[in-house]
């Protein structure tokens, strides 16, 4: 080969190289810290199905040359420890530029620190403790907080039930829904028959329900994490009888849980619960969406309040990705987050408060029904619009 065929030639090289460097530096690493194993595996794979379809649906929207790099990690449960080595993991070796994912609340309080240390954005797609994006100023939250749907839910609860015994899970999330109920319930002129927190893992939910039989309520308000353990204590709850005791079985959306209705059964039927989000709902942005899960997933599948957390982080992480071309600075991502908004996701509008980086929504009264000889949780009224997360707007006042 000539010298001018050589030059040439290792010219084209250290172009295409150069045109791979930059491609490279258009790939965005997003570390996913998800539970994806034990037995809340079906949480994960909720969240996970939702935020892939998302992915499916608009990857083709990424300004040209950018493309994501998902890493994906399994935390295997409310485990901290393991959530924290992997975070850590994530950020130093796999050089992650956001992280995502975080169904457990623990495991989010756990990699604030890191977040904040290594100025990593962070965008929650479940864990709904309040205190948890108080935690890093790079945290922002796409799920909803516990006082969210507990508040109006004992607010609503008095209007209706003298006495209401109070069942939550004993991790942070069932303490939130255990203080906010119980606030909105007594300010309302509502009597506490009785409460009692349930370990997190591997709970038997038989004994807990029995000592809520015996206060003799009118109702029984409960948090579990929602997927298998909403089935195991919604089966506890009719095994004993609770329903032909007339005791009514009432919480946030966790314990109805869209994907899990068709294991629970007709126990469901007349269960009434406060949330952000129903596959049932008749919005449009939620028809679509459905239709998207069917399309994918199959027919006889629902999507639960996981998934939408899963699909709405992911459109927000395409918001900050779009908005700065491909490019994340941490800091300028973090000021776009404050302005996020979407009138149209499939739970109704949504937005970022600036002031906390978590989400303002609407909240639902549901029921479940029959629709078409299908469990599905109707939503029977919007029972407050536009709402912050009432824990912080409390506390801010003090
Ligand atoms: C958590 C909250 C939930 O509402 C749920 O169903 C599961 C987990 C949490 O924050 O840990």
């Amino acid at each position: 080969m000539a010298i001018k065929e050589l030059i040439a030639a290792s010219l084209s090289v250290s172009l295409t190289l150069g045109l791979a460097d930059t491609a490279r530096a258009q790939t965005i690493k997003i570390g996913v810290v998800n539970t994806l194993s034990g037995g809340s595996a079906t949480l994960g794979e909720m969240i996970e199905k939702g935020y892939k379809l998302y992915l499916k649906h608009h990857e083709k929207s990424l300004p040209p040359g950018v493309k994501l790099e998902l890493i994906v990690r399994d935390d295997g449960g409310p485990n901290p420890d393991n959530a924290k080595r992997l975070a850590q993991e994530l950020i130093v070796r796999d050089k992650v530029q956001l992280i995502t994912g975080l169904t457990y609340t623990p495991n989010a309080i756990a990699i604030a620190p890191l977040a904040t240390e290594a100025k990593v954005p962070v965008f929650i797609m479940n864990a709904g403790t309040s205190v948890i994006t108080t935690l890093s100023p790079y945290i922002s939250r796409y799920s909803f907080t516990l006082w969210q749907s507990c508040l109006p839910l004992g607010e609503w609860a008095a209007r209706k039930f003298k006495r209401v015994y109070t069942a939550v899970s004993d991790y942070s999330p069932g303490h939130d829904c255990e203080t906010a109920f119980t606030k909105g319930y007594k300010d309302k002129g509502g009597e506490v028959a009785g409460s009692v927190r349930m370990p997190v893992a591997s709970p038997d939910f038989i004994p807990f329900m029995q000592r809520a039989k015996d206060a003799k309520p009118n109702a029984v308000m409960a948090f579990i994490p929602a997927g298998r353990q909403a089935t195991a204590i919604m089966k506890a709850y009719g095994d004993l009888g609770l329903d032909k005791a007339g005791i009514k079985f009432i919480g946030p959306g966790d314990i109805t849980t869209d994907e899990e209705l068709p294991n629970m059964g007709d126990v469901t039927l007349g269960v009434l619960s406060v949330h952000h989000y129903s596959a049932a709902g008749d919005r449009p942005a939620n028809k679509a969406f459905i239709a998207a899960w069917k399309k994918e997933y199959g027919d006889k599948t629902w999507p639960s309040f996981m998934s939408v957390g899963g699909w709405d982080a992911m459109d927000a992480i395409f918001y900050v990705i779009k908005a700065q071309n491909g490019k994340i600075d941490p800091d300028r991502t973090m000021q776009l987050v404050k302005a996020y908004k979407n009138p149209n996701s499939p739970r109704g509008p949504i937005s970022i408060d600036p002031d906390t980086r978590d989400i303002v929504q609407n909240i639902y009264l549901r029921e479940v029904r029959k629709v078409g000889g299908v469990l599905a949780n109707v939503e029977l009224e919007t029972i407050a619009t536009a709402v912050k997360d009432p824990w912080k707007e409390i506390n801010k006042k003090k």
